[in-house]
């Protein structure tokens, strides 16, 4: 791919993009993105509009000292003294650019400017000559470009570059404009304007009918080789031209967009977090490239699929743009085979095939219940499952009676070396209740040394894991258990560290005793 199709990176998240109500960032995160968008590889970084305020002065002129590779640029209407704070703002960098602009179309000529075609027409002539003083590098814009006359547009283009202008910027101020149209405009300036291989043609399309990546695009099919644009979309109103979408299309499409540009893709991700902390705007979960279900996949034959041969449902690596991998997101649409695999993730190997289907089936039920299935809820299952395997005591059924006024009751089944027992306890509080059930149908004697609750995960919907350790002839055991009802996740806790108490008084028993155990044998019917 030769020069020609190299196309020159504009970010304006600093100027446009703080543009956005609510948007405005403090001096030092602009100069923290700064930093990153110079390492990003962004040619131009339009830092600001230094007449606007002594903030936005402050922020380009701190931006020109610290850039190493990427050009600041500022912003100015036609006027001097906004020309001016451009070039002491940014004279502090090698290379700067001034960037200058003007509508040129007949309704903010007449209603914005007030000012008739051949004044606009001579307000080009002397405010692009004054800024060449400064530096050669000057863009001019015609401010809302795709609503000015196509002959005018011609004249006021060749004018600007005759005076010295580098770069034409060509907005689509209000975003109106469709990808054909977008096209033949930059086609007519390619083919009309006498001068224009003097300067480099550049887009600036606003997003107000979701449109502004495609005719960025099309403006570069066209022959523009500049395209102006934000990260994360942000700008007046519905935003401008995604940067992070513009780049990545034309990586992914080469075949039918054989442009390059010099971003590092791989930091997109971090551009994007970066700015959206600073600005306070949250990435949409559905974005392009940049949103956190980007490279999500749920349902479970994309999951299948993804496992298989992941072109079969992405279209560019995570790892491309600086996310990690590709996620799996486990919820009530996934397969078997997602979960296995996610199983291996989490460092759960030599599963069998039973572990497996348990979990997955508990999964499953609980994936109805809750929005969010997190890796911690997954783990708690397995553990879960695990443990009941050698399980000789169970949890049949529960119900407890919990509240005020009543003292709190619990009902119980539980299944004992094969045999199914009932009971049914008052107590001090609810778990108390359970405790004595279980005491009366399976009786023993251990100290309970601990009793505790974490929420595995957010939200109301969290699972419970209750951690109980109990103690007998100085051998403790810990057991765990996790459910979205606490009580139930309490019972399976206690059960769990009884039956581990079981296995531990069978393996340490010297042989001639082993299973003497008086309530143990009581219970096994010897
Ligand atoms: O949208 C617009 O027209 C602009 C100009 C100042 C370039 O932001
Ligand atoms: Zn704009």
């Amino acid at each position: 791919m030769s020069d020609k199709n190299r196309v020159i990176i504009f970010d304006t998240t600093m100027r446009d993009g703080e543009q956005s109500p609510g948007a405005s960032m403090s001096l030092e995160e602009k100069i923290q993105i700064a930093r990153i968008f110079d390492e990003l590889g962004i040619d131009i970084i339009e830092a600001g509009f230094p007449i606007a305020s002594p903030g936005d002065f402050e922020a380009v002129t701190a931006i020109s000292k610290i850039l190493k590779n990427s050009i600041p640029c500022g912003l100015s209407r036609h006027t001097k003294k906004d020309i001016d704070a451009c070039k002491e703002s940014l004279s502090h960098a090698k290379r700067f650019r001034i960037h200058t602009f003007i509508s040129t179309s007949p309704l903010h000529m007449k209603h914005k400017l007030n000012k008739s075609s051949e004044e606009v027409y001579e307000s080009i002539k002397e405010h692009v000559t004054y800024a060449r003083k400064f530096t050669d590098d000057v863009e001019w814009s015609c401010e809302d470009g795709t609503r000015t006359n196509i002959d005018f547009m011609c004249k006021t283009v060749e004018l600007a570059i005759n005076c010295g202008a580098k770069t034409i910027n060509i907005p689509d101020t209000v975003g109106y404009s469709v990808p054909s149209e977008f096209k033949k405009i930059i086609e007519t300036l390619i083919n009309k304007v006498p001068n224009i291989d003097k300067a480099i043609i550049s887009t600036h399309c606003h997003n107000d009918l979701g449109l502004a990546v495609a005719n960025s695009l099309a403006g570069v099919s066209a022959g523009a080789r500049q395209v102006e644009c934000t990260i994360n979309g942000i700008g007046e109103r519905a935003g401008n031209a995604a940067l992070e979408e513009i780049v990545m299309a034309m990586k992914t499409r080469p075949d039918l967009m054989p442009f390059t540009t010099g971003i590092n893709t791989k930091l997109l991700s971090k551009a994007s977090k970066v700015v959206s902390n600073a600005t306070g705007f949250p990435v949409q979960f559905n974005k392009a490239i940049v949103g956190k279900n980007a490279f999500a996949h749920e349902s479970g034959i994309h999951q299948d699929g993804m496992l298989k041969n992941r072109n079969t449902y992405e279209i560019m690596t995570p790892e491309s743009v600086g996310v990690k991998k590709t996620s799996l997101v486990m919820g009530k649409h996934s397969g078997r085979h997602a979960f296995k695999d996610k199983l291996g993730d989490l460092g759960y190997s030599g599963l069998t095939d039973d572990v497996i289907q348990t979990a997955f089936g508990k999964f499953k039920v609980l994936a109805d219940k809750k929005k969010h299935i997190y890796d911690e809820d997954i783990v708690a299952l397995v553990d879960d499952s695990l443990i009941k395997e050698d399980n000789v005591i169970k949890l049949k059924s529960l119900k407890v009676f919990a509240g005020t006024g009543e003292p709190q009751k619990a009902d119980m089944t539980m299944e004992i070396y094969g045999e199914i027992k009932k009971a049914t306890e008052t107590g001090d509080g609810p778990v108390d209740a359970i405790f004595k059930c279980i005491k009366k149908l399976y009786p023993h004697n251990v100290n309970l040394q601990l009793y505790q609750v974490h929420a595995v995960t957010e939200g109301t919907d969290a699972q419970a894991t209750v951690s109980v350790r109990i103690e007998e002839n100085g051998k403790t055991t810990v057991g765990q258990a996790a459910d979205t009802d606490t009580l139930v996740a309490s019972a399976n806790a206690y059960l769990n560290a009884l039956n581990k108490m079981i296995i531990k008084r069978k393996k340490t028993a010297p042989s001639d005793v082993k299973s003497s155990n008086k309530e143990e044998q009581k219970m096994r019917g010897i």
